[in-house]
């Protein structure tokens, strides 16, 4: 197998958005649409958390989270106070990418357990009040699909055409760029002496979407999960689906815009149309967007209600931001989430978060990892998650602060794209000590650790060996010692998600900036009717004062993760990380 190159960093990145300022009062225009009943949806008020299988909890020992494990930890998703769960693939698979290379989209990888296991997992969510997403990837499938090996064996195949060839007799393929592989985006096979394009791995061939015979393969595995019950959809890499299957030069470099060159193609939005009449439309589900194009129009293009495509836009600005050890500033995170907002104040909707399963842990990015300010810090953040418009995505651990992992050797990385990532850099000769100072920030390992139940062995996740190491801090952050804490980041957590689901102004009130050019704290208003709360947050390991002429109106504190909260005429003295959210009276 070939080495496999950094992940979707690439997309992020190159993010621009082009779409002008509004200039609408967005108090008014959100106020009447929120008082608008087809506006308000069970998955914009949701709050989701997302879980990685493999590493939340294993009950049979062999290392992997199965789903009895997530069964036997249902009431502390219903403790959480979490109403949709994203869960990540699960399927048969050869797991070169753990799981995103898909073998048998109906069947599941016998480690999670069996299909019964699954209903039972499900149907016990939904007895509680969680929603079910499943993750749908079928930009590409695993070479082992049975599709895949049958297209492989002769261009007269029927599932030839399942794929996108180029037939060696025309000579080498126009340059196409693979995220994950070095070589390149096509792979030659003999026995059919054709040349198959794979946006990622070359495992996982990029299905043909152009074939309505695939289209109609893909709305049947949806319809299958959908009569199982699943609610809802996250569509991983769908932005790539659509290709000029003539396959044209592009200009050298043209991969540094990515999501220009292979995103949002020729016929994307008739597929996702189709798709929304095939499934969405009569099952009653709601789709979220892995990626959402280049501009806020592609996004609005994608999402808006009357577009009938997907729902929910999952952009990658976000964490775009904080890439390198030298951080982020918190004028580019205002900046980056107030612009967003601000373009989806009338229409579509957006999903906010700041970690998932490609990125490492929220604390060591966007917080403060330090033993005196991990707990502080992380609340900041989950209460900032927490408070803005858009439904928010929580990645299992961060209700609890969990840390990244120290791996600062090559030898301890199992995931192909560290592994990969390491090759390329020594073919280029680079400084490997700053390499590898980079990996251990940024790896989306740091995010795939086990998830800390307790502190006996393993941290209460496995009684066997963990497929991949614990974090050696499981002794002092873990669910049983934070659930018996008023003060710790778990009980902060549940504490904000129930503040949420109580104020319909924290999910559908008018999102207005305060205090712009402030660096150090970041002050927003919702406000919704006649409800309006002010959110302050400390983004500093210092105190910090913010003056507010509405600070003067302030009534109730509604949350505040310390025990006092300094206030002075219109002067606020916010303690290192302090956030507070207090309501405004008229
Ligand atoms: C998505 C997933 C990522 C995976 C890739 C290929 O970006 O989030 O984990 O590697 O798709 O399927």
């Amino acid at each position: 197998m070939k080495s496999i190159l950094p992940t979707l960093l690439i997309i992020m990145i190159i993010m621009s958005c082009t779409k002008q300022k509004k200039t609408q009062d967005q108090t008014d225009v959100t106020s009447e649409i929120a008082r608008n009943d087809t506006f308000k949806k069970w998955w914009k008020e949701g709050v989701l958390y997302q879980i990685y299988p493999q590493s939340f909890n294993d009950t049979d020992g062999d290392g992997f989270g199965d789903f009895r494990g997530v069964i036997e930890k249902l009431d502390y998703l219903e403790r959480l106070g979490i109403t949709m769960v994203w869960m990540n693939p699960f399927f048969e698979s050869p797991l070169v990418d753990n799981g995103y290379d898909v073998s048998n989209y109906k069947a599941i990888h016998p480690r999670y357990g069996t299909m019964e296991d699954f209903q039972e997992m499900m149907d016990g969510m939904q007895a509680r009040g969680i929603k079910f997403v499943l993750d749908v990837v079928v930009n590409h499938s695993s070479n082992e699909h049975e599709w895949f090996k049958q297209a492989c064996s002769s261009r007269d195949n029927k599932y030839y055409n399942y794929y996108h060839w180029w037939p060696a007799e025309k000579g080498k393929p126009p340059h196409r760029h693979s995220l994950f592989d070095p070589e390149g985006g096509w792979d030659y096979v003999e026995s059919n002496n054709s040349y198959y394009l794979h946006t990622f791995a070359e495992e996982q061939p990029d299905l043909n979407w152009e074939n309505p015979k695939v289209r109609q393969e893909v709305y049947d595995i949806m319809k299958f999960w959908a009569e199982k019950g699943v609610n809802g959809f996250r569509m991983d890499a769908f932005q790539f689906v659509s290709k000029d299957t003539t396959f044209p030069q592009f200009p050298k470099g043209h991969e540094k815009d990515f999501a220009k060159w292979y995103g949002m193609g020729p016929h994307l939005h008739d597929y996702l149309k189709e798709m929304y009449k095939e499934v969405i439309e009569p099952y009653n589900v709601f789709a979220v967007a892995e990626g959402a194009g280049s501009t806020f129009q592609d996004a609005h293009d994608l999402v808006d209600a009357d577009r009938n495509e997907l729902q929910t836009a999952y952009h990658f600005d976000y964490v775009g931001l904080s890439r390198t050890l030298e951080g982020y500033t918190l004028s580019e995170f205002k900046e980056v989430f107030t612009k967003w907002d601000r373009e989806f104040a009338e229409e579509g909707w957006l999903a906010i978060f700041l970690s998932n399963h490609d990125n490492s842990r929220l604390v060591n990015r966007f917080g403060n990892p330090s033993p005196e300010f991990r707990r502080v810090s992380t609340q900041m953040l989950n209460t900032f998650l927490l408070s803005m418009r858009g439904t928010p995505y929580t990645y299992y651990g961060d209700e609890l602060g969990m840390t990244n992992i120290d791996m600062p050797s090559i030898e301890e990385y199992v995931d192909v794209s560290a592994i990969g990532e390491y090759g390329m850099a020594k073919a280029r000769g680079e400084d490997m000590e700053e390499f590898m100072k980079m990996l251990n920030y940024n790896s989306r390992e740091n995010a795939r650790t086990p998830m800390q139940w307790d502190d006996s062995k393993n941290a209460g996740f496995t009684t066997g060996i963990p497929w991949k190491r614990v974090n050696d801090n499981y002794t002092s952050i873990n669910v049983a010692a934070q659930e018996k804490d008023p003060n710790s980041v778990l009980n902060h957590f549940k504490r904000m998600v129930k503040l949420r689901k109580d104020n319909e102004v924290l999910v559908y009130g008018a999102y207005t900036l305060l205090d712009e050019d402030n660096e150090e704290v970041y002050s927003f208003t919702r406000t919704l009717d006649d409800q309006k709360v002010l959110v302050l947050l400390n983004f500093t390991d210092h105190e910090s004062e913010v003056t507010l002429p509405l600070i003067e109106n302030t009534g109730e504190i509604l949350i505040n993760n310390y025990e006092d909260l300094v206030t002075k005429a219109n002067t606020v003295n916010l303690k290192p990380y302090q956030a507070v959210i207090i309501s405004i009276n008229h």
